[in-house]
């Protein structure tokens, strides 16, 4: 008999002899006459990113939108446990509509190396989806006008942690003031998710002195992820 499979019949009844939980899925019962409660049609996620990333590149709600070559949308994983939002494209990233391609992104995918993990397992977004000319600091009304594509990629992604890069990211995320030094070393909050700020891999280029002070960030990161 081997290679035969089994009918149904029997295989219940040697999952139930071996005292083995069947569990049968229930054909809803239908009473005559009663209307069926119909649910409405959900969109499945891969329409709600699809819409989403529609949106961002036709936006034209700030003014970077005139000198943009590209929207820079996110890139990575979906289901992505960690999270990292940085401030705004800048040049080649720009050029390549893709976020942290440039320099700096080199040292952000050895960042997420140090965590343990692949780029590709981690989703990257930045708080603007346009570059600033000049690489800029982002202006408050491009922030406004930028935060709800952010909150529906969170929204979508359902990280567990989620990396603020840098200061900018991490005073636009947490609509704080205080310099990085404050800001790091704590576990802060969007909404119910835990919030972690890290040095921007663009100031550690500038400063490889503080690589350190970034070590322990990312182990203070691993920490508050696995305590959780
Ligand atoms: N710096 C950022 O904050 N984001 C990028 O995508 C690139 C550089």
């Amino acid at each position: 008999m081997a290679g035969t499979p089994l009918d149904d019949v029997s295989r219940l009844a040697y999952l139930q002899a071996m005292d083995i939980d069947v569990w049968v899925q229930r054909t809803p019962q239908v009473k005559p006459g009663l209307r069926q409660e119909v649910a409405a049609p959900q969109s499945s996620l891969a329409d709600q990113w699809t819409t989403l990333q529609e949106q961002v590149a036709s936006c034209e709600q700030c003014e970077l939108c005139a000198t943009r070559t590209q929207t820079v949308f996110g890139s990575g994983n979906q289901q992505a446990d960690w999270m990292f939002i940085g401030e705004a494209p800048g040049q080649s990233e720009d050029e390549q509509g893709l976020p942290f391609v440039g320099r700096a992104g080199q040292l952000l995918t050895e960042m997420i190396r140090a965590l343990g993990f692949a780029r590709e397992q981690v989703y990257i977004a930045n708080v603007l989806k346009c570059r600033p000319p000049g690489n800029r600091d982002p202006k408050a009304d491009e922030v406004t006008a930028c935060r709800a594509y952010l909150q529906q990629q969170i929204d979508l992604v359902q990280p567990k942690m989620i990396l603020a890069v840098g200061r900018i990211a991490a005073q636009n995320l947490l609509q704080s003031q205080e310099p990085l030094a404050k800001l790091r070393g704590k576990i802060h909050q969007w909404g119910e998710k835990p919030v972690i700020v890290i040095y921007h891999p663009a100031y550690l280029l500038r400063s490889p002195l503080e690589k350190r002070k970034a070590w322990q960030d990312l182990q203070f990161a691993l920490k508050a992820f696995r305590d959780k």
